[in-house]
């Protein structure tokens, strides 16, 4: 269970003394600071909703640094309860901008969001979102897929997606459900999924299933906001793509966290990505908002060495670590954990504690280096202000083919024999690099949040559906995965209650 955090209890009144001012010492104006996103539309369902805030002058200018933690303050009410179950966070971006998020645990007919600074209302406050304004486990699904996507303001294409389904002129659910266990079903781990009626079904092959968890789960999610296309589809739980034939011909869709240049699976956002946008303000403190709030010091005041840790989980990772141990004032690489190789203290140095992913940010330079697959913690380094150098690998997650080198990160070689060549231009260039470091977090801003991430699941869903040429069935040994039922607050849905009237 996750604490409720009443917004009674939040530092609401905080008393301001100093005056914020700007960059050009000017101060901060309510009237043209501006506030906008998905959080202000009660329509767009997310496990925490979130807005912005831009603080400007009264001189009409942005301010590029923070006008202050406190320099905001924003109160969340259901103008009809007595009681508003809400968690709010202001989370200050400390470039003049801010993220407001909340996690509302039960739904509401409106609810009312007040942004003041210095008792004063900013931009348009108080915001009225005109409900019934649902919360996360609120089962209550839109019926219409293409109005969903459209109040969820999502892209009218997603390149990957088309990319991805482009192998597969048909699918045949009757000949996948027979055929993909048959091929895949005794050593890999599966999952069988059909959705009918948008309820979810599912029967899984193989023996380490666990990671069914994040799959049962995001679906769940989208069920509950949005009316799925009946869909068959096989899940991948294991980190390799699977397929790998060559020629299209009799190749077979499934659907994988992690893609490569030499398979065709289909990816999707990674387990990590898709828990931790699920479980935001809840089970994880590490999410593409939270990450946004701890970028460590300015560009200037951040160390120039190049850090990086993690576990041996690939021979490129000890090449790396032997580097550092060769440069220390270049390098800072070490491992946390040693699992996959012989553990030579003589090559590769002692163990050493974990860092808190907030505290990489203290430095300047970021290495990206594959794991068992692609490193699926490079969402969250695009997201910092710092730069990303990122190796160049067969593996990929939905996100990078749309990532371009030079533009967004760094590129190195697979073999790293280049990586210090290109730490070494990184510091000989050092705007240039602050401006990739600037890109591939705006790349991150406006891709990897949470309503990208459902937008991206859905759109693939409904793609991958019309491909289909018989009927999607619940299958012999499925079995239902329910919605879950603990929940503290039940909504009462408005579209289903029509329904019931008629
Ligand atoms: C920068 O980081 C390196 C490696 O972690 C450390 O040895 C060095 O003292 C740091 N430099 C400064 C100026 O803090
Ligand atoms: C994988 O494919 C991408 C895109 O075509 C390419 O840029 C990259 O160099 C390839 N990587 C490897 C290691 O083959």
């Amino acid at each position: 269970m996750f604490s409720l955090w009443l917004t009674c209890c939040l530092p609401l009144g905080t008393l301001l003394l100093a005056f914020w001012r700007s960059a050009a010492g000017n101060q901060l104006s309510p009237e043209q600071s501006f506030i906008w996103g998905p959080g202000l539309r009660a329509d767009v369902v997310l496990p925490a909703r979130y807005f912005y805030i831009q603080a400007v002058d009264t001189e009409g200018k942005r301010f590029t640094v923070s006008p202050g933690e406190n320099a905001f303050q924003v109160k969340i009410t259901a103008p009809e309860e007595q009681f508003t179950r809400v968690g709010v966070q202001i989370l200050d971006r400390k470039d003049g901008s801010f993220i407001v998020r909340y996690r509302m645990y039960a739904s509401y007919k409106s609810l009312k969001i007040e942004v003041q600074t210095k008792d004063r209302h900013v931009a348009k406050s108080p915001y009225i979102l005109k409900g019934p304004v649902y919360h996360e486990n609120c089962d209550c699904p839109q019926e219409d897929g293409n109005a969903w996507l459209e109040e969820m303001s999502c892209p009218q294409a997603i390149l990957q997606i088309q990319r991805d389904l482009v192998h597969f002129s048909t699918v045949d659910p009757d000949k996948i459900a027979k055929e993909i266990p048959q091929r895949f079903g005794q050593r890999q781990s599966l999952c069988h999924y059909t959705i009918k009626d948008n309820k979810v079904y599912i029967k899984t092959h193989g023996e380490h299933v666990g990671f069914r968890i994040f799959m049962d789960a995001i679906l769940l999610s989208l069920t509950r906001k949005v009316k799925m296309p009946d869909v068959e589809f096989f899940v991948n739980l294991g980190d390799w793509p699977l397929e790998k034939k060559k020629s299209s011909q009799d190749i077979h869709p499934i659907f994988s966290w992690c893609g490569s240049n030499d398979s065709k699976d289909i990816v999707m956002p990674t387990y990590d990505l898709t828990d931790s946008v699920l479980e935001t303000m809840g089970r994880v403190s590490l999410d593409m908002m939270s990450v946004q709030a701890n970028t460590g010091p300015p560009w200037e005041e951040k160390n120039s060495t190049a850090i990086w840790r993690g576990r041996d989980s690939r021979k490129e990772r000890l090449e790396l670590v032997k580097m550092s141990r060769k440069y220390p004032e270049i390098i800072d690489a070490a491992f946390t954990n040693f699992f996959f190789f012989k553990h030579d203290e003589s090559l590769y140095g002692p163990i050493v504690k974990h860092i808190s992913f907030f505290d990489f940010f203290k430095y300047k330079y970021q290495i990206n280096i594959d794991g068992t697959v692609a490193a699926y913690r490079l969402p969250y380094l695009l997201a910092g202000n710092s730069i990303v150098l990122k190796q160049d690998s067969i593996y990929y997650e939905h996100f990078y083919n749309e990532l371009q080198p030079w533009k967004h990160y760094i590129p190195f070689k697979n073999d790293l024999s280049d990586l210090l060549e290109k730490l070494q231009w990184a510091k000989d260039h050092d705007e240039e690099a602050k401006n990739i470091a600037k890109a591939g977090q705006e790349f991150a801003r406006n891709n990897l949040m949470g309503d990208h991430i459902f937008c991206y699941y859905f759109k693939l869903f409904q793609e991958y559906s019309k491909l289909q040429v018989s009927d999607p069935k619940v299958r012999d040994g499925m079995e239902k995965v329910e919605q879950p039922d603990d929940d503290l607050f039940p909504c009462s849905c408005h579209r289903k209650k029509v329904k019931e009237e008629l």
